[in-house]
């Protein structure tokens, strides 16, 4: 079987291009906890339509997204890397929990009132219910430990109530997942703006550094990264720019921040920044190669998809017949 006794579930969506931060923030995380868990990498394509998306361009990102976990180190033969709507139990889990699940609490999700005010237009029943459909992608696998991102703790806290309220009601169904929050490079900020955090929808195309950047757009991006006037490599709060700067080589490099500030001692940020650039862009070459090889092999995906969703599929169904026999859905005839 898979690599560990204790099972990890986490994901991603397939909207907008994924930036460093993802890479460093999460999916190296992934590569290095995959040695210790038997684990379910997701590609939650059905999360992505709670906001317009184009059907082309979701198709092929998504496929992008499955793509890069494997080049980035998961291998899919140890780890279950699927598409979240090849398994039709997470729609099904999902249904059956919205029942246990409270409006009250759903309409305290800071990212639905975040969500809802950036798309007024389409407040629709699913961008208000995303958080039941995630509790069901974890609980479907009595999963363990859920990495995740800050932004998504509210959303862990709640899979855990529903969790323990079913369980208070039927008995032991569900396993009570914990999070897994990553310690180092978890929080990679803006190139113009360290305020604010990396994102794959910043506006201005030299905030963030795209996976699929080039070299020449990795380094470029850096030296124009805003830096202050201290002229100085230092890791403090009061340089937050060359902060970010410093946390992104640590990350990559692993040298600690002390060992980059001595690396750079009486060096200019010309310098400093040229370094970096150079090691995010070493860093991502080989993966964008392995990605590139990967799209390329269309039958060697396609079989790893299909037996992955077959793998998912298993495991769901075996937690999905349980809840509906303790709901008292009637039993399938042999
Ligand atoms: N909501 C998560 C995000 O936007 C993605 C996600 C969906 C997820 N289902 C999950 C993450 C289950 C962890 C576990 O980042």
């Amino acid at each position: 079987m898979l690599n560990g006794e204790k099972m990890l579930f986490s994901g991603m969506q397939a909207t907008g291009r994924l930036t460093i931060g993802n890479y460093l923030g999460a999916l190296k995380n992934w590569v290095t906890l995959s040695d210790e868990y038997t684990c379910l990498f997701c590609v939650v394509d059905e999360h992505s339509i709670t906001v317009r998306q184009d059907p082309a361009t979701l198709r092929q990102r998504a496929r992008k997204l499955l793509t890069l976990y494997i080049a980035a180190g998961l291998d899919p033969e140890k780890n279950i890397i699927y598409y979240q709507s090849h398994v039709p139990a997470h729609a099904e889990l999902a249904w059956i929990l919205n029942c246990f699940t409270y409006i009250g609490e759903l309409s305290r999700m800071t990212q639905f009132k975040d969500k809802s005010a950036k798309h007024e237009d389409n407040i629709n029943a699913g961008l208000f219910t995303y958080p039941v459909l995630m509790a069901s992608d974890i609980l479907l696998y009595q999963t363990d430990v859920v990495p995740v991102g800050h932004d998504q703790l509210q959303h862990l806290e709640l899979t855990r109530d529903i969790a323990i309220r079913f369980n208070n009601i039927y008995g032991e169904v569900f396993t009570v997942p914990e999070a897994y929050i990553g310690k180092v490079g978890a929080r990679i900020q803006s190139l113009q703006d360290p305020a604010k955090k990396m994102s794959k929808s910043d506006e201005n195309e030299n905030a963030s550094i795209y996976l699929d950047d080039d070299r020449d757009t990795i380094i470029r991006k850096f030296k124009r990264a805003i830096t202050d006037n201290e002229a100085c490599v230092r890791f403090s709060d009061e340089q937050p720019a060359i902060k970010n700067l410093i946390s992104i080589y640590s990350a990559v490099t692993g040298k600690s921040p002390a060992d980059v500030e001595r690396e750079f001692e009486g060096k200019g940020y010309g310098e400093f920044k040229l370094a970096v650039g150079e090691s995010v862009a070493d860093l991502l070459a080989p993966i964008q190669k392995r990605q590139a090889e990967l799209l390329a092999d269309k039958d060697y995906v396609d079989g790893i998809i299909k037996n992955n969703a077959d793998h998912a599929s298993y495991l769901a169904m075996k937690t999905l017949r349980k809840v509906q026999k303790k709901l008292g859905f009637p039993e399938r005839p042999r």
